[in-house]
């Protein structure tokens, strides 16, 4: 990719790992961190199957394969990130985590560094504020979707200071590496995430009512709408625990039409969380 030859990627995690593969198939070389290199070295090692699905479904030459892992580096360090041209930053939703690691690249980064954060629900502008002003022109949120191996969208967000030149670069970027970009104002939830939320609390409500049963809106989502997987699969997924608290963020900023509804948060309160937790819309018979 003309340019960003090297990549940063802070936190190996569902995210950071598979973002870390998208650079690295377009040929960038990347430095992968987590908080300890164990964490980094394992974030690369769930990338081999994920390669291989993408093998499988066509999504990759065969001969891209073995190359591209080469190109990422597990690290626990900061000093390989002064070579980077771009850093996204994949590290856990929470502003004083996100606020550390933007200190620590504010150090670290060439001032020409690209920063782009994948937040799914801070403001960019908060998070721009935590590195130096001369900065946050070419600061802007990237939000990729999971699993984004797969998931051809970016919302492309940018803060209250970043450059317009900015914002088109990234969109190319995106689309170098095979994605789908959006340019998307920096308000709660992006796009996405304010039409998916309103979504799947009208599935909760038509649980609630009885109207049909969550095997059967998730039926009614695929065959009826055309969508791949429905919302209570969706919701297994993701974590019941991440969409409640996705929701009170939306309620929060939207009010009355994003108020999560009593059979979330009672899935929540028993631990029925999803598949990370063995039980939740769709899986509570395998216990
Ligand atoms: N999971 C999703 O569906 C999804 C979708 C879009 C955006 N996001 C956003 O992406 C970001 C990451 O989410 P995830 O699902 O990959 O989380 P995750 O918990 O799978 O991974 C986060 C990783 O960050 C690492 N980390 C934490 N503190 C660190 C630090 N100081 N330095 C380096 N690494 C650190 C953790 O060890 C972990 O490996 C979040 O901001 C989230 O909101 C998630």
């Amino acid at each position: 990719m003309e340019s960003i030859e090297s990549v940063g990627v802070v936190g190996a995690g569902r995210m950071g790992a598979e973002i870390a593969l998208l650079f690295a198939l377009a040929g960038s070389r990347v430095v992968l961190k987590d908080a300890s290199l164990d964490l980094a070295e394992k974030g690369k090692a769930r990338l081999e199957g994920v390669l291989d699905k993408l093998l499988k479904r066509g999504k990759v030459p065969a001969e891209a394969n073995a190359a591209a892992l080469q190109r990422i580096s597990p690290s626990d360090d900061w000093r390989p990130f002064a070579e980077a041209d771009l850093v996204i930053e994949a590290v856990f939703e929470k502003f004083s985590v996100k606020q550390e690691v933007f200190a620590e690249l504010n150090k670290a980064c060439k001032p020409e560094c690209l920063l782009l954060t994948n937040t799914s629900s801070i403001p960019i502008t908060q998070l721009a504020s935590q590195v130096d002003a001369q900065r946050r022109g070419l600061f802007l949120g990237a939000h990729f979707f999971s699993p984004a191996s797969i998931m051809a969208l970016v919302e492309v967000i940018p803060g209250l200071e970043t450059g317009e030149g900015t914002v088109e670069w990234v969109l190319e970027i995106c689309r170098a590496i095979g994605k789908t970009p959006i340019k998307v104002k920096d308000v709660p939830g992006f796009a996405v995430n304010r039409i998916f939320h309103v979504m799947i609390i009208e599935a909760c409500r038509l649980v609630e009512e009885g109207v049909a049963s969550p095997e059967d809106v998730d039926i009614a989502c695929r065959l009826g709408l055309g969508h791949p997987v429905g919302p209570f699969h969706l919701m297994d997924l993701l974590g019941n625990d991440l969409t409640a608290r996705v929701q009170d963020i939306l309620f929060r900023e939207y009010g009355e039409r994003f108020r999560p509804r009593p059979n979330l948060k009672q899935k929540v309160d028993a631990g029925h969380l999803g598949s990370k937790a063995g039980r939740g819309w769709l899986l509570s018979d395998r216990t």
